[in-house]
């Protein structure tokens, strides 16, 4: 089914950006909202993301206005009679979710398709929902939105192939690159992002460096930001509630980090309100120091650890092992995802992080992960596939193949 119109439901500013990205290829899109002060917002941002395209000479104000002429603003549903496909940016609980499809279901028309922007939610469980689970899918964009290449094509269980092949379609048409992954918690990308981004923060309020040493650290390995930049820029609430459903899925190696509902019950929840992790503006904050050293003299953190950013990185690979082992995606896919959805770089190359792993070598990265888990416990235990890899003598490029193979 070719997409001739379409419409993003929730107009917060991944709303906002989704429905740019769409007028962007020249398609309408109706972007509701059922508060005004929000659709004025995604409005806002589609106005700014056009404005930045301007001023650095990339388009004409003419063709800025044509294409935000594209965009039907909207608080009711009138609008949605001939959409092709629906997608859903409401806030991440499944409740609201769900009764958003339902609605959805009394409006469109049969063949519409209902891809859903979540972080992480069941895409199963959104379908269950509705009475056409096979027209209900996952379509994860990445922040921002507008600049990321990557988006994740999730089918629930009960999506047919002809709304993966055309969601897939549309996501080129978008000019963007589609992987197509399986469900689980987290999906890929932020399955293999919160680990890293939890360890960063546990270091941080354990004292082992500051988040501006952490982040030049990060940037300085090969990722676009550092850790506390980005989660400043996604929203701490997001990062808290996405850690939050991780751990309750995966467990005890993912068990978030202390400063998070701390951060949230402060209400500083990253560029958006002004302060997260870092003041902004101003930089580092000593409200937060405050909050670590309160953390830290309840005994409620561990102290004395010395900062080690492979502390940071190796779960993030530990992780990338562990989606090959269950089909998350393929490995060449898994390594792409990472560096069109997350800008990952290691030594000057767009790497993905089981190429990374091969550079180190399967062995080196095995031992230490070994001895983290001595030194900060079990969730650092190497993977099964690494560990398979590295006795197979599959150590990475020194033999020549590890999860990829080398000339
Ligand atoms: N917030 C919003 N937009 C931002 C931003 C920020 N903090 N920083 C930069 N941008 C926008 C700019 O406005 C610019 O847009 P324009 O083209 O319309 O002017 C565009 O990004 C490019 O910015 P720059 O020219 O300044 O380019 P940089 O070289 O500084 O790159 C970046 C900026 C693309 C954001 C880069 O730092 C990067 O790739 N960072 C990693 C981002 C990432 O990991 N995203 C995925 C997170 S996980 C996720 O989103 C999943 C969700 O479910 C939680």
């Amino acid at each position: 089914m070719y997409i001739f119109k379409a419409a993003v439901v929730g107009a917060g500013t991944m709303g906002g950006e989704i429905a740019q990205v769409i007028t962007y290829s020249g398609l309408p899109v109706v972007m509701k909202d059922i508060d005004q002060a929000m659709l004025d917002k995604g409005m806002e941002r589609i106005h700014s993301i056009y404005r930045g395209r301007v001023a650095k000479g990339k388009m004409s104000e003419g063709e800025m206005q044509s294409k935000i002429d594209l965009v039907t603003p909207t608080l009711t549903y009138d609008e949605f009679e001939d959409v092709d496909i629906v997608i859903e940016a409401v806030p991440e609980k499944m409740a609201v979710k769900q009764a958003v499809l339902k609605e959805l279901e009394q409006v469109c028309p049969e063949q519409t398709i209902f891809a859903s922007n979540t972080s992480a939610l069941s895409v199963s469980e959104m379908g269950a929902a509705t009475g056409k689970p096979h027209k209900v899918i996952g379509m994860h964009f990445f922040n921002p939105a507008h600049v990321m290449k990557l988006v994740e094509i999730i089918p629930g269980l009960d999506t047919d192939q002809e709304t993966i092949d055309d969601v897939e379609m549309f996501t080129t048409s978008l000019r963007k690159l589609p992987v197509v992954v399986q469900e689980c918690p987290g999906f890929l990308v932020n399955r293999l992002l919160m680990p890293y981004l939890n360890e960063a923060t546990k270091a941080l309020e354990e004292g082992s460096a500051t988040a501006a040493e952490i982040d030049q650290a990060v940037v300085g390995w090969g990722m676009p930001m550092g850790p506390f930049t980005l989660m400043d820029m996604l929203g701490i609430d997001i990062c808290g509630h996405v850690g939050e459903y991780l751990y309750s899925e995966y467990g005890e190696r993912m068990a978030p980090a202390a400063l998070f509902p701390k951060l949230i019950e402060a209400g500083r929840l990253g560029e958006k309100s002004g302060a997260g992790f870092y003041d902004h503006p101003g930089g580092e904050s000593p409200v937060v120091k405050k909050m670590i050293q309160e953390l830290q003299s309840s005994g409620a953190v561990r102290t004395g650890s010395v900062f080690n950013i492979d502390r940071l990185m190796l779960p993030l690979i530990n992780e990338a092992a562990l989606c090959v082992q269950e089909n998350i995606a393929t490995i060449p896919d898994i390594d792409m995802s990472m560096v069109a959805g997350t800008g990952m770089t290691y030594g000057g190359e767009r790497l993905g992080p089981l190429a990374v792993a091969d550079k180190i070598g399967l062995d080196v990265v095995v031992e230490k992960l070994e001895a983290l888990a001595q030194e900060l416990g079990p969730r650092f235990r190497p993977s099964r596939p690494l560990k398979l890899r590295a006795r197979a003598n599959h150590l990475g490029e020194k033999t020549a193949r590890g999860f990829h193979e080398y000339a």
